[in-house]
């Protein structure tokens, strides 16, 4: 009897610490595709609600239906000692992506990351300008922690005694097949809070669960058109008469430019800032702006968020600042809307209403010894860590609020997000300047719902200004940083030529990159984007043909310098010291970008470009709308010539997106989508059309023309 009651007792603690560990999940569909489920109290301060912006339901109504992608029992979740562990499954042969802006690797699996904002210090480890809390998975679903906290990620490294796929032991000393990483079967992750919000998002292919991420968080940002002209950062100290000097080159010399970036030195003091011109630099900053304006060029202002005394609201501000200080500026809290008020007001009357078009918010991420430490206390009662994780949040939805009140685009630069900043219009950039893993940032970024642009500063020879210059033509931002050195983009007269030839590409193809971030907007599908979000890339390892087994292994390794750039290109960079590199193309015909010659389908291929070219090619049926290379982006109401380039064989269709270009009118209905159509005519010619501009919307577009690319 004794012994009985023993074992009742037994299996009733047995049952309540089981409770006590792993609490059954609830999984709610909030919008089709997406689902939501909570464990513990999550915190009421976190990245959506930093970010505060709605869902596109509509947009993800139209991807339709998905289907719960896991087994929800393979999932865990329970608090513990305060903290929140999470666990998800992972099957053989899956690969995951993600985990924010990583700049070495894209395959993540096997990684170990403390996600933490900061600036890119050369590994992997979490600590990057977007440790966006979400991840890809190859079979086509995403998982994103909504918390501001610092996560830490065990991407399919760890073990558990009780893994349904526990690996075999092995003896080291004599078994070649023992393994110092062995099989791990989940995703684990340890949130510090006692609770947290999750979501996971379905699809049919990675990237729909991309897609749907993103609208989730507002859909992708939509820049003005200027913004994906050509920008100049130019040296600290330069006066108005030097920029405008400048521009004056830049109209001599034929090279485009829609913005000019100022940097530090046009504000009377620096590192901490005063946020007011320095009227020995800048005499007449509303008229020097207007001047630019008229010439087509914009001015962004380069800004780091810390106060210095000399700061004409500095006193006013002050109660709203934290305890600690970085470069001895004080640090706003702009959760505080009285904070906001005094801060943004000053920016918006001494800068914004003078015509400035937009800044570079810059030191917001680290590195540690600059910002303030985690023991930091704001007045809002924020945790200084919830701070770090949103600073970038909070500069770029405030600052981007500014505008939008104005009903004025903006495109800026910023060196902090996290999710949650989908929609907001920057673009991260840092100082750490590695050419290749400035590429794999941009493919990266497009896991991470952040744009990303691989800046051009200087360069220790013309070869390797060229290769930057060629592969930042193709991002998010086509700029040069020539804050420390002045460079211009003529300043290696052996490559000028063909640095020019690339500069005025960008305008050309400013048709198609609008389109594109429209897709963005509208879809959801980042413009820049990793191989292994094109549909059906990745290919079975079953194959029996030796060739094709070359190319499904391909098509399984770490593509970590090409991507797709937007719906119809593969661009594959060349790097310094390179005369040839292999080129992955999908499954299709692939043709010449350049020449529109076939150059293979669904293999690896070895290409020698030569120094004048950067490898592009285009998918069969590639349609490429371009425009003449002005050297401004068009103003609203102005129409240029559209040249529509067709490549390959197969008849096809391409959007193409238009608006005017500048404000938010789209968002009341003010835009247009025109279907480009190649077909098979009655007597087998291949012919393109256009649909007719929309009656009563902004027509940017006249004189079309057909350009047949592959004889
Ligand atoms: C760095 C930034 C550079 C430049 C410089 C000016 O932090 O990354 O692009 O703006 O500051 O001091």
């Amino acid at each position: 009897m004794q012994l009985y009651k023993r074992h009742i007792l037994s299996f009733i603690f047995s049952i309540l610490f089981v409770l006590s560990q792993a609490q059954p999940v609830k999984w709610v569909e909030a919008y089709p595709g997406v689902w939501k489920a909570s464990i513990g109290k999550p915190e009421s301060f976190n990245l959506l609600s930093v970010a505060n912006v709605a869902p596109n339901k509509e947009a993800l109504g139209r991807l339709g239906k998905s289907s719960f992608p896991l087994k929800k029992t393979d999932i865990e979740m329970k608090v513990v000692d305060g903290k929140t562990y999470l666990r998800f499954p992972l099957e053989v042969g899956e690969q995951l992506f993600g985990f924010g802006l990583n700049f070495q690797k894209v395959l993540q699996r096997g990684n170990i990351m403390e996600l933490h904002v900061d600036h890119y210090g050369g590994v992997d480890n979490g600590r990057t300008h977007s440790p966006t809390p979400f991840y890809v998975s190859s079979k086509g679903y995403g998982v994103f922690i909504n918390s501001a906290r610092y996560i830490k990620v065990w991407a399919g490294t760890a073990v558990r005694k009780d893994s349904p796929e526990f690996p075999e032991p092995r003896d080291r000393n004599l078994d070649p097949n023992w393994s110092a990483a062995p099989y791990s079967d989940a995703v684990e992750m340890l949130v510090p809070a006692a609770g947290v919000e999750l979501y996971v998002f379905g699809g049919s292919q990675p990237l729909e669960a991309v897609q749907r991420f993103n609208l989730f968080n507002g859909g992708g940002c939509l820049p003005p058109r200027w913004g994906l002209g050509f920008t100049q950062r130019i040296k600290t100290l330069y006066t108005s008469d030097d920029a405008e000097n400048e521009v004056k080159l830049f109209e001599e010399k034929g090279y485009p430019l829609d913005i000019l970036g100022l940097e530090p030195g046009w504000q009377s003091k620096s590192y901490p800032g005063s946020f007011s011109w320095d009227r020995s630099r800048f005499p007449d900053p509303a008229s020097f702006a207007h001047r630019l304006l008229d010439k087509g060029v914009r001015l962004n202002l380069w800004i780091n968020p810390y106060v210095s005394p000399s700061a004409p609201f500095y006193k006013e501000i002050k109660p709203y600042t934290s305890s600690h200080t970085v470069w001895l500026g004080n640090i706003v809290d702009f959760t505080i809307p009285k904070a906001r008020d005094i801060f943004f007001n000053h920016l918006k009357k001494n800068q914004l209403d003078i015509g400035i078009s937009g800044y570079k918010i810059d030191e917001i991420d680290g590195y540690d010894n600059w910002l303030w430490p985690d023991v930091a206390t704001f007045p809002s009662g924020i945790s200084a860590e919830q701070m770090r994780q949103t600073y970038g949040l909070l500069s770029q939805r405030y600052s981007f609020d500014m505008f939008q009140k104005m009903n004025k685009r903006t495109y800026g630069l910023i060196r902090a997000s996290n999710a949650g900043g989908v929609s907001f219009p920057y673009v991260i950039y840092n100082d750490y300047y590695d050419h290749k893993n400035f590429v794999t940032a941009l493919i990266n970024s497009s896991f991470s719902g952040v744009l990303w642009t691989p800046e051009v500063r200087s360069s220790e020879s013309s070869e390797e200004w060229l290769r930057r210059f060629q592969s930042n033509v193709f991002s998010p931002l086509a700029m040069i940083n020539a804050w420390s050195d002045g460079t211009k983009p003529w300043t290696f007269g052996d490559v000028e030529e063909y640095v020019k030839e690339y500069a005025l590409l960008r305008m050309k193809m400013m048709p198609y990159w609008y389109s594109e971030f429209a897709k963005y907007h509208f879809e959801g599908t980042p413009p820049f984007r990793a191989m292994n979000l094109e549909n059906g890339f990745m290919q079975s390892l079953d194959t029996k043909e030796t060739n094709a087994l070359n190319y499904a292994e391909a098509t399984h390794s770490d593509m970590k310098d090409q991507y797709m750039a937007g719906e119809n290109l593969v661009v594959a960079p060349m790097f310094t010291g390179e005369i040839q590199r292999s080129v992955v193309l999908p499954k299709g015909n692939w043709y010449d970008f350049y020449t529109g010659e076939y150059v293979g389908n669904g293999e690896v291929i070895t290409v020698q470009p030569g120094l004048s070219k950067m490898p592009v090619f285009v998918k069969d049926g590639g349609i490429i709308p371009m425009m003449p290379a002005i050297l401004h982006s068009p103003k609203p109401g102005q129409q240029v010539n559209l040249e529509i380039r067709y490549y390959g064989k197969k008849p096809s269709t391409y959007m193409l997106y238009d608006d005017d270009g500048t404000t938010f009118d789209y968002q009341k209905g003010q835009y247009s989508w025109r279907k480009i159509k190649f077909d098979i005519n009655a007597v087998g010619e291949m012919v393109g059309s256009i649909s007719d501009p929309v009656v009563g919307k902004p027509n940017s577009f006249n004189n079309i023309s057909y350009v047949y690319m592959t004889k």
